[in-house]
């Protein structure tokens, strides 16, 4: 059963390689490189295809702006199938964007550095993956230094995301609080999204001209840090974002130990890291929920909700054991009923929870590859085990979708799957968990 699934996935991944050598997410809906999307993808190409797995993250980083910016989107292509494409973002108003690839001015989740550290232990070949990172390695370095000297205003060690997109957890529910202090103007834009997938599970428009009007102050601006910082209405100290950071800080310091020779790299890592476990302990995590949840910089405000980014955590190392054991608990409360698959992508007992919609409730295979590994880690596996039958399971069902219903009744008549088919990372991360 498993080798099918995997000879399928394959396909799926082998399709969705484009010649520029870069992966697209899936047909139509997202037709050119997403920053998060690649770490992923290249992940499950080193399994079988050292080369595309190598490719896929050197024509990213080639997209890196000359501050270190890695890009959320890099538009190597024309397209008429997506909307916002270069045109509305205009990277080139950023003095210091990337002069051969248009891209988006907003970043998302810092997988990169964990992603080479992941290629180099499943390379077979040592050598070889050792000069693969060694080519690679300063550039994610940089990206690291490009966050904490522009993305951490009170220099806490906690970064912040200017915008929805770049938590990656584009329309979930813990940005509604913050949509409720502005009110942008209606955009009349068409939409390419919702003709090619259900609107029902798709962000409503109104969400979108709130997404627009970001990207329209931060235009204004040229993309300007400083002045994103001091008017960007959202200004959010996410844990999943930061987790992903720490996760990979921890990834080049291990990285450049094996290299040799990089002792000052090391000791600014270590620095950074140290400062940022602390603040992330002390700031993010709310002792009630017992999760760890979002911060308002903007408005200086906790954002008390319980989503799979809380948990994300585990898999930086960050909770202590003690601290571990409550999250744990708190997920398999809330997330864990026998009648759902884990992990929902947000609290299933709010009433903000939509077992249809994008990010605002189904469960997407990313994230259940973040707790695998994390509840593994602290010694879970039983958990970990539920978390990745689960997640192969849901495939199986319903096929290499972008997100799943997490409720397990409606499989009896529903297909499950929604968003986008053949998805690149759902089939990349499902052949990683097979082969673990
Ligand atoms: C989209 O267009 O929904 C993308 O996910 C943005 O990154």
């Amino acid at each position: 059963m498993n080798k099918n699934l995997i000879n399928d996935a394959k396909i799926v991944l082998n399709n969705n390689f484009q010649d520029k050598g870069y992966s697209i997410p899936c047909k139509g809906l997202y037709p050119f490189q997403w920053k998060w999307d690649s770490g992923f993808i290249a992940i499950g190409f080193a399994h079988y295809d050292m080369d595309k797995a190598k490719k896929e993250i050197e024509t990213l980083l080639d997209a890196q702006w000359e501050n270190g910016f890695i890009p959320h989107i890099v538009f190597h292509v024309e397209s008429d199938t997506y909307f916002p494409g270069p045109d509305y973002h205009q990277s080139e108003l950023h003095p210091l964007s990337n002069k051969k690839h248009p891209s988006t001015g907003m970043t998302q989740p810092p997988v990169t550095g964990f992603t080479i550290e992941k290629i180099y232990e499943i390379a077979k070949d040592k050598t070889d993956g050792l000069e693969f990172v060694k080519r690679n390695i300063d550039k994610v370095f940089e990206n690291h230094r490009y966050f904490y000297e522009n993305r951490d205003p009170q220099n806490e060690g906690l970064v912040y995301i200017y915008h929805n997109w770049e938590s990656g957890t584009d329309n979930s529910p813990i940005w509604d609080d913050i949509w409720k202090t502005m009110n942008p103007p209606t955009y009349n834009i068409k939409r390419k999204d919702t003709q090619l997938v259900d609107p029902s599970q798709r962000p409503s428009n109104r969400e979108y001209d709130h997404y627009l009007h970001i990207i329209e102050i931060a235009k204004k601006h040229n993309y300007s840090d400083e002045k994103i910082a001091e008017l960007s209405p959202f200004l959010v100290q996410d844990p999943l974002f930061n987790a992903m950071l720490i996760k990979s800080n921890n990834a080049l310091i291990n990285l450049y130990k094996l290299i040799g020779n990089n002792e000052a790299k090391i000791k600014q890592l270590e620095k950074w890291q140290e400062k940022s476990i602390k603040s992330f302990n002390d700031k993010l995590y709310d002792e009630e929920l017992g999760a760890y949840i979002h911060y308002d910089l903007r408005n200086e405000k906790p954002l008390r909700f319980v989503s799979s980014s809380s948990f994300s955590p585990l898999f930086a190392g960050i909770p202590s054991k003690e601290r571990a054991k409550r999250l744990v608990t708190t997920m398999m409360d809330k997330f864990g009923g026998e009648d759902l698959y884990l992990c929902a992508s947000f609290d299933p007992e709010s009433e903000r929870f939509n077992p249809k919609k994008y990010w605002r409730g189904p469960v997407w295979i990313n994230l259940n590859w973040i707790l695998y590994y994390g509840l593994k880690d602290y010694g879970y596996n039983e958990i970990a085990e539920r978390v990745k039958s689960d997640s192969i399971e849901l495939i199986e069902k319903s096929g290499f979708y972008e997100y799943f219903d997490a409720r397990k009744s409606i499989y009896k008549t529903d297909k499950g799957g929604y968003g986008g088919g053949n998805f690149s990372w759902s089939a990349a991360l499902l052949i990683d968990l097979i082969n673990n």
